[in-house]
Protein backbone atom coordinates (compact mmCIF):
# COMPACT_ATOMS: atom_id res chain seq x y z
CA UNK A 1 0.00 0.00 0.00
CA UNK A 2 1.52 3.52 -0.74
CA UNK A 3 0.77 7.10 0.62
CA UNK A 4 -2.66 8.89 0.06
CA UNK A 5 -3.10 11.36 -2.94
CA UNK A 6 -5.81 13.69 -2.95
CA UNK A 7 -5.73 13.48 -7.04
CA UNK A 8 -8.62 12.64 -8.65
CA UNK A 9 -7.41 11.34 -12.21
CA UNK A 10 -9.04 13.19 -14.81
CA UNK A 11 -10.64 10.97 -17.52
CA UNK A 12 -14.22 10.76 -18.84
CA UNK A 13 -16.03 9.71 -16.31
CA UNK A 14 -16.17 10.92 -12.39
CA UNK A 15 -14.25 8.90 -10.10
CA UNK A 16 -16.40 6.69 -7.67
CA UNK A 17 -15.88 5.50 -4.68
CA UNK A 18 -15.56 2.03 -4.09
CA UNK A 19 -16.95 0.86 -0.16
CA UNK A 20 -16.75 -2.49 1.87
CA UNK A 21 -19.38 -2.48 4.29
CA UNK A 22 -18.61 -5.34 7.42
CA UNK A 23 -22.87 -5.82 8.41
CA UNK A 24 -23.23 -7.79 11.44
CA UNK A 25 -25.82 -10.43 10.56
CA UNK A 26 -27.96 -9.58 13.27
CA UNK A 27 -28.53 -5.80 12.81
CA UNK A 28 -26.91 -3.98 10.43
CA UNK A 29 -27.19 -6.47 7.89
CA UNK A 30 -30.96 -6.29 8.69
CA UNK A 31 -30.73 -2.77 8.43
CA UNK A 32 -29.61 -2.97 5.29
CA UNK A 33 -32.22 -4.82 3.81
CA UNK A 34 -34.74 -2.89 5.27
CA UNK A 35 -33.13 0.09 3.52
CA UNK A 36 -33.68 -2.07 0.33
CA UNK A 37 -37.28 -2.99 1.05
CA UNK A 38 -38.03 0.67 2.22
CA UNK A 39 -36.60 2.12 -0.60
CA UNK A 40 -34.68 4.51 1.62
CA UNK A 41 -32.64 5.86 -1.28
CA UNK A 42 -28.46 6.11 -0.29
CA UNK A 43 -25.02 5.35 -2.49
CA UNK A 44 -24.74 2.36 -4.48
CA UNK A 45 -20.90 2.33 -3.97
CA UNK A 46 -21.29 0.21 -0.68
CA UNK A 47 -20.50 -3.71 -1.33
CA UNK A 48 -21.57 -5.48 2.09
CA UNK A 49 -20.02 -8.22 3.05
CA UNK A 50 -22.13 -10.09 6.51
CA UNK A 51 -19.73 -10.91 9.38
CA UNK A 52 -21.37 -12.71 12.40
CA UNK A 53 -20.38 -9.89 14.66
CA UNK A 54 -18.53 -6.71 14.43
CA UNK A 55 -16.00 -8.73 17.12
CA UNK A 56 -14.91 -10.53 13.93
CA UNK A 57 -12.92 -7.41 12.64
CA UNK A 58 -9.75 -6.92 12.79
CA UNK A 59 -7.01 -4.10 11.22
CA UNK A 60 -6.23 -7.07 8.88
CA UNK A 61 -9.78 -6.70 7.43
CA UNK A 62 -9.91 -3.45 7.18
CA UNK A 63 -6.21 -3.14 5.27
CA UNK A 64 -6.80 -6.16 3.13
CA UNK A 65 -10.06 -4.44 1.82
CA UNK A 66 -8.64 -1.29 1.49
CA UNK A 67 -5.34 -3.36 -0.35
CA UNK A 68 -7.15 -4.97 -2.48
CA UNK A 69 -9.32 -2.04 -4.37
CA UNK A 70 -11.80 -0.14 -1.77
CA UNK A 71 -11.46 3.41 -1.31
CA UNK A 72 -13.26 3.12 2.10
CA UNK A 73 -14.65 0.83 5.05
CA UNK A 74 -17.80 0.76 7.04
CA UNK A 75 -18.18 -1.16 9.82
CA UNK A 76 -22.11 -1.28 11.27
CA UNK A 77 -22.63 -3.56 14.26
CA UNK A 78 -24.83 -3.82 17.10
CA UNK A 79 -25.71 -1.03 19.72
CA UNK A 80 -23.37 -1.42 23.03
CA UNK A 81 -25.13 -3.90 24.69
CA UNK A 82 -26.90 -5.26 21.89
CA UNK A 83 -24.19 -7.73 20.85
CA UNK A 84 -25.59 -11.31 20.50
CA UNK A 85 -21.85 -12.22 21.42
CA UNK A 86 -22.25 -10.12 24.49
CA UNK A 87 -19.25 -7.79 23.75
CA UNK A 88 -17.98 -8.47 20.13
CA UNK A 89 -19.16 -4.68 19.47
CA UNK A 90 -17.08 -3.27 22.57
CA UNK A 91 -14.27 -5.16 21.39
CA UNK A 92 -13.99 -3.89 18.13
CA UNK A 93 -14.37 -0.23 19.67
CA UNK A 94 -11.56 -1.34 22.06
CA UNK A 95 -9.36 -1.99 18.93
CA UNK A 96 -10.75 0.92 16.88
CA UNK A 97 -7.77 3.26 17.99
CA UNK A 98 -5.11 1.24 17.12
CA UNK A 99 -6.54 0.52 13.61
CA UNK A 100 -6.83 3.86 13.21
CA UNK A 101 -3.11 4.11 14.08
CA UNK A 102 -2.78 1.16 11.80
CA UNK A 103 -4.16 3.29 8.83
CA UNK A 104 -2.08 6.22 9.49
CA UNK A 105 1.07 4.01 9.40
CA UNK A 106 0.20 2.86 6.17
CA UNK A 107 -0.17 6.36 4.79
CA UNK A 108 -3.65 6.48 4.71
CA UNK A 109 -6.23 8.85 6.21
CA UNK A 110 -8.48 7.31 9.20
CA UNK A 111 -11.32 9.10 7.87
CA UNK A 112 -11.64 6.24 4.94
CA UNK A 113 -13.09 3.64 7.82
CA UNK A 114 -16.10 4.59 9.82
CA UNK A 115 -17.74 2.63 12.89
CA UNK A 116 -21.49 3.07 13.59
CA UNK A 117 -24.08 0.87 15.37
CA UNK A 118 -27.20 0.43 13.53
CA UNK A 119 -29.80 -2.07 15.00
CA UNK A 120 -31.95 -4.25 12.37
CA UNK A 121 -34.78 -1.80 12.56
CA UNK A 122 -32.35 1.48 11.90
CA UNK A 123 -32.42 1.40 8.01
CA UNK A 124 -32.21 4.96 7.60
CA UNK A 125 -29.10 5.32 10.26
CA UNK A 126 -27.91 2.14 7.84
CA UNK A 127 -28.05 4.64 4.95
CA UNK A 128 -26.96 7.73 6.38
CA UNK A 129 -23.65 6.06 7.46
CA UNK A 130 -22.54 5.00 3.84
CA UNK A 131 -23.44 8.20 2.50
CA UNK A 132 -21.34 10.04 4.83
CA UNK A 133 -18.80 7.57 4.60
CA UNK A 134 -19.16 7.76 0.67
CA UNK A 135 -18.86 11.86 0.85
CA UNK A 136 -15.82 11.57 3.31
CA UNK A 137 -14.01 9.58 1.12
CA UNK A 138 -15.11 11.36 -2.15
CA UNK A 139 -13.24 14.23 -0.60
CA UNK A 140 -10.09 12.03 -0.13
CA UNK A 141 -9.97 10.97 -3.52
CA UNK A 142 -8.62 6.98 -4.47
CA UNK A 143 -5.83 5.91 -2.81
CA UNK A 144 -3.33 5.79 -5.57
CA UNK A 145 -1.79 2.14 -5.37
CA UNK A 146 1.54 0.83 -6.07
CA UNK A 147 0.99 -1.66 -8.54
CA UNK A 148 -1.21 1.24 -10.65
FE1 LIG B 1 -23.87 -7.65 16.21
FE2 LIG B 1 -21.93 -8.53 17.89
S1 LIG B 1 -23.66 -9.60 17.20
S2 LIG B 1 -22.07 -6.63 16.80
Amino acid sequence: MTAETTEVKESGDAWEPRIVAYCCNWCSYAGADLAGTSRIQYPTNARILRVNCTGRISPEFILAALDMGADGVLVSGCHPGDCHYTSGNLKLRARWALMEKALEQAGLDPRRVRLQWASASEAQIFADGVRTLVEQVKQLGPIEREWK
